[in-house]
């Protein structure tokens, strides 16, 4: 992992984190990280690592914290990534943010922003999400939806559910957040950086601006 502006986007599933990741790339020219994208690429090769990853994901429950050190610092290390990155979803668990910080050259200090959103708002998120297979564009039926309902609008393919936004799923996700996810807020202590995401796509992004000291007017 580089000395460079690296960002992690933390919060419960459904927060925004991959909404507003997407955002910041865009606007600040540094590659994302998404280890559930990452994840579910390997789901899709049909390998048996794959079918075992695709297994837990669909659970809702995590994969192994020395597979996603091993796939998120091998990605870190290339050269698109040499000016920083946004983690998203990376580290998940106390575990890993130790090693995170063990990776990170001495004197490198991530910004870490909280995404703090309610957990009904969370479940009521999640069952509207849509996502773009292909593009990985992600939409909402309501709060974010596509130009054309049920189509991406960068790609032009047919949207997805995914299968763990199934309302079962979902509690589990945040059983499991709340149990061992949470905790790393802890670790980080006053190093995190609170911003609400129960606001408007736009204000989150503002306002994590504003967190980063590069508040612009959208
Ligand atoms: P991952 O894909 O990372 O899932 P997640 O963390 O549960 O987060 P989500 O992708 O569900 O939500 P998000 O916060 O990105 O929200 P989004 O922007 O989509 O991981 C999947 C699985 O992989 C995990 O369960 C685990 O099994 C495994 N895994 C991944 N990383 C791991 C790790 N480090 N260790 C171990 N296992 C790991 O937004 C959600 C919806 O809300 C969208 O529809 C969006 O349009 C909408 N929305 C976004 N912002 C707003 C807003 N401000 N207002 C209204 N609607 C909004």
């Amino acid at each position: 992992m580089r000395n460079g502006n690296n960002i992690i986007l933390f919060g419960p599933p459904g927060a925004g984190k991959g909404t507003q990741a997407e955002k910041l790339s865009a606007a600040l020219g540094i590659p994302v990280l998404g280890t559930g994208n990452m994840l579910r690429a390997v789901a899709q090769q049909g390998t048996p690592l794959g079918i075992g990853i695709r297994e837990r994901i669909e659970a809702g429950r995590f994969v192994e914290d020395e597979l996603i050190n091993q796939m998120v610092f091998e990605r870190a290390r290339r050269p698109e990534c040499a000016r920083g990155v946004i983690l998203d979803g990376y580290p998940r668990t106390v575990a890993q943010a130790r090693t995170l910080d063990n990776e990170l050259p001495m004197g490198s200090y991530p910004h870490i922003i909280n995404l703090a959103v309610d957990d009904d708002a969370l479940v009521q998120r999640l069952a509207g999400r849509r996502y773009a297979p292909t593009s990985k564009r992600v939409y909402h039926i309501h709060h974010n939806p596509p130009r054309i309902a049920g189509i991406c609008d960068v790609s032009g393919e047919a949207l997805s559910t995914r299968k763990d936004d199934e309302p079962g799923v979902i509690r589990e996700r945040l059983a499991i957040y709340h149990r061992t996810t949470a905790p790393v807020l802890g670790y980080y202590g006053i190093r995190v950086m609170e911003v609400d995401g129960m606001a408007p796509i736009n204000d989150v992004f503002n306002a994590i601006l504003t967190s980063l000291g590069l508040w612009r007017a959208a």
